[in-house]
């Protein structure tokens, strides 16, 4: 049958079972683990976006993304809590239901991570071209080596986004040589991180104008399915901003009392960052006023599109909001805070790698666990003899991160790794569903309170932003699946080891390798 390949349960704890001893992180450790992950390109840069869809509405959006990854972040918690083990999402359908639709989890979860590692790149590019060689060092990096082509939405005279194209591969041989984010690292740039932002709503919201605030809805609550404008299609951008705190349940399998602390460090960086990130768009737009360009039929021009790109290269919008490719230190600048709006832009550029970092790992571990369960060639999964991590899946990931980053615009890249991850987040909500109706008497420390209502919600609000999407971004996924499908028939599904009959505990091996998560610590046993 079709969708017969269920992997039990009870091995996948097992495997979970075995790793206790490693377990040491506590419910703040992974709430600042959280916080480092989620914290990136989405504020600092996607701003810009987000304000081109909806204008000074962007405060709205933080809210609407913000409430659906909430909800999500509700369903994670319990299934994170329940089968703590590597592979997420993955994993968790696969235990409820089966491989080919854990298959299509995984093959979404390439898109949110491995896209979303570009996009992350890009917003690096972004401050390193425009605070460190144009701010500090007066130098004009030509269009040629700091954009994409303009006919995939770079800007007039791209061709390559070099920074973009060596941040994602100089990281990628940092994972791959073994490199690794010490908790206390990971502590250091959350601090660096928050106090770049508390700085910007400390000196923006004494600014702000209210006359800003008008229109407040420029292009509507609602810009219509596909468009991607108004209040929700910023929204299904701007949740961009929010992607990363799943990676907390990556990290379940090293956390002390996993049940108490898993959902605290989830549900605790989310809140956490919907705060500062509503006060962080309001001082913004407050400010400098976030109206968007509005193109024929006063729609806005798309986001990221060469249309955009054009009107932002004239000299009347040259300084406006919606054309920055680094908003907020551009908001410090425009308002009198030029050297602030610089140190802002260093701190992004310290920070941001990390965020690469963590996504890239997300990546190679998923497809490392799919690799082990036979539906990637086992040959990907090996490990290099020094430096201990699994460096084939690494470099092939981190190439395709980089070919991403260096040609497409950043707006378009968190489209298309948004599409993935609300799939995988949708996909979440009904394992938790499923479990609690097959395995109702399974120990759960965490169950998401009323989950007959908060479950549906998550598979509702994931399918309205995800149809919010603009159209193209919302393609790529269907488009991305057929070729998902086509090699788990060509390739992956009789190669199972589960429909081969083994049902396999792995722990050693996944302790050989990179044995932990960036930005956590984790006692040698
Ligand atoms: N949420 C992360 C960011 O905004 C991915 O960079």
């Amino acid at each position: 049958m079709i969708f017969g390949r269920v992997k039990p349960l009870d091995a996948i704890l097992a495997t979970a079972e075995k790793k206790s001893l490693h377990r040491s992180l506590g419910a703040l450790q992974l709430t600042l683990f959280g916080i480092g992950c989620i914290i990136g390109t989405g504020i600092f840069v996607l701003t810009a976006a987000g304000a081109q869809k909806a204008g000074p509405g962007l405060m709205l959006a933080f809210v609407i993304a913000g409430a659906v990854c909430i909800v999500a972040a509700l369903c994670y918690a319990e299934i994170a809590a329940m089968v703590p083990v590597a592979g997420s999402a993955y994993t968790y359908s696969y235990a409820t239901m089966g491989e080919i639709l854990a298959w299509t989890v995984g093959w979404a979860l390439v898109l949110e991570y491995a896209i979303a590692a570009s996009a992350v790149s890009v917003g690096w590019a972004g401050f390193f071209t425009g605070t460190i060689l144009k701010e500090t060092f007066g130098i004009a990096l030509p269009a040629a080596l700091s954009a994409g082509p303009l006919a995939l939405g770079g800007a007039p005279g791209g061709m390559i986004n070099l920074p973009a194209f060596v941040i994602a591969l100089l990281v990628t041989w940092l994972l791959m040589i073994g490199t690794n984010e010490s908790a206390r690292v990971n502590a250091v740039l959350v601090t660096i991180k928050l106090i770049a932002l508390t700085a910007f709503i400390a000196l923006t919201l004494p600014k702000i104008d209210a006359a800003n605030f008008n229109p407040f809805l420029p292009a509507g609550t609602f810009g219509g399915f596909g468009t991607g404008v108004g209040a929700v299609g910023a929204a299904a951008t701007i949740f961009f901003a929010y992607v990363g705190f799943d990676a907390v349940s990556t990290a379940a399998e090293e956390t002390k009392n996993p049940q108490r602390n898993v959902p605290i460090g989830l549900i605790g960086s989310l809140l956490f960052c919907t705060i500062f990130y509503i006060l962080v768009a309001a001082g913004a737009v407050g400010t400098i006023g976030g109206q968007p360009i509005m193109g024929p039929g006063g729609v806005p021009f798309p986001a990221g599109s060469e249309e955009l790109a054009r009107q932002c290269a004239m000299p009347q919008y040259a300084e406006r909001l919606v054309c920055s490719n680094e908003a907020l230190a551009h908001v410090l600048r425009q308002i009198g805070f030029g050297t602030i709006g610089n140190m802002l832009g260093y701190a992004a550029i310290i920070a941001l790698p990390s965020v690469i970092l963590i996504l890239l790992f997300g990546q190679t571990r998923i497809a490392f666990v799919m690799a082990r369960d036979g539906l990637l060639p086992e040959s990907w999964s090996k490990v290099h003899p020094k430096w201990k991590t699994p460096y084939v899946i690494t470099a092939i990931t981190g190439v395709a991160v980089a070919i991403g980053a260096a040609f497409l615009p950043v707006g378009q890249l968190a489209d298309i790794a948004n599409a993935g991850t609300l799939y995988a987040f949708m996909m979440v909500a009904i394992s938790v569903m499923l479990l609690r109706k097959r395995d109702p008497e399974r120990k759960r420390a965490f169950r998401v309170p009323g989950l007959i209502i908060i479950g549906p919600l998550t598979i509702l609000g994931c399918m309205f932003l995800f149809f919010n999407l603009p159209t193209a971004a919302m393609l790529v996924l269907p488009g991305w699946s057929a070729i998902g499908l086509l090699i788990y028939f060509g390739y992956s599904r009789r190669r199972s080891h589960l429909g081969q009959g083994k049902i396999e505990v792995h722990e050693a091996e996944l302790d050989d390798i990179h044995p932990h998560v960036p930005g956590i610590d984790v006692p040698k046993s």
